[in-house]
């Protein structure tokens, strides 16, 4: 069934665990987090990022429709929620499209610019029942860009300017720099648990891991222990689909049905999908 981030997120942090939030590009993306969810059992977040809606022409009410279909038909639940959004107009397309939270991205602004856009933004969703989270620091690695140096200073968040920043906007939760870094294919971050700790502490909200798929399963399961509650999982689907296709094509050169290849790319994804709920659960390898 279809339900909400904060449905998951609440109970979630409230028990010490973490759910598993997976970016979706493709119909199959959303079908195979279903699938993985019901697999294992678990709950998941179907997200889009609005480089995924620009990848789909702009608009959101296409692949928004596909994900809700998805989640509603599915035994496990499943909420729906828009990642990384930069145009405060998409936030108002997620919200007519049924999304119940979304996470404003204004990490690339000054503190004050930062503060004053997600404020805007959570005024305007917290109005219409909306959950938004937002992110201070940089978690590099985003559309292309070259890795941050993760000891340089703001790159890392700092626990006293998130605790000003969560009191002056008002956020639901906060994506955090703690080590990682979006678009990792070898999963080689080493996060800095101290760091984490002290959010914890020093937060009143959940905290959320953005590129997860360059995390270590010993970290992740630390991380979790730790006090992390959303864990955001993209990059390893799109490795696990696009190895599952490159390996189709080689042994297949005459395939032209994209079933043929698209069915071995689903459930690559959602192997690993289930892998990555499984640790992040607090049990297995990924
Ligand atoms: O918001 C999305 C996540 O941070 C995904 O990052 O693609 O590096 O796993 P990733
Ligand atoms: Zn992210």
């Amino acid at each position: 069934p279809l339900v909400t981030t904060a449905d998951l997120i609440g109970p979630a942090r409230k028990a010490g665990r973490a759910v598993v939030a997976f970016n979706v590009i493709t119909l199959e993306h959303a079908e195979a987090v279903a699938a993985a969810a019901e697999r294992t059992g678990l709950a998941a977040v179907l997200q889009i990022s609005e480089n995924a809606v620009r990848f789909h022409g702009g608009d959101l009410s296409a692949v928004a429709a596909a994900a809700t279909a998805v989640a509603r038909a599915s035994r496990a639940p499943l909420a729906l929620h828009l990642d990384h959004v930069v145009t405060p107009e998409l936030v108002h397309a997620a919200h007519a499209a049924g999304f119940g939270s979304v996470m404003v991205d204004a990490s690339r602004l000054g503190y004050g610019d930062n503060v004053k856009a997600t404020a805007e933004a959570v005024r305007w969703g917290h109005a219409r029942g909306m959950w938004v989270e937002a992110e201070l620091g940089r978690v590099g690695g985003k559309d292309g860009e070259p890795p941050l140096d993760a000891h340089a200073p703001g790159a890392r968040t700092d626990p006293a300017e998130a605790a000003a920043y969560v009191a002056e906007t008002g956020v639901d939760a906060l994506a955090v720099a703690v080590g990682s870094a979006h678009a990792m294919t070898e999963r080689t971050a080493a996060l800095d648990h101290a760091l984490i700790a002290a959010l914890r502490a020093a937060l009143p909200v959940p905290l959320v891991l953005h590129g997860s798929s360059g995390v270590p399963d010993e970290d992740l399961r630390a991380a979790v222990r730790g006090g992390m509650t959303k864990i955001n999982v993209g990059t390893a689907l799109n490795t696990a689909y696009t190895g599952a296709l490159r390996a189709h094509l080689a042994a297949h050169p005459r395939t032209v049905d994209p079933r043929r290849y698209l069915a071995e790319a689903r459930e690559a994804m959602t192997a690993t999908a289930a892998r990555f709920l499984t640790v992040v659960a607090g049990g297995g390898s990924a």
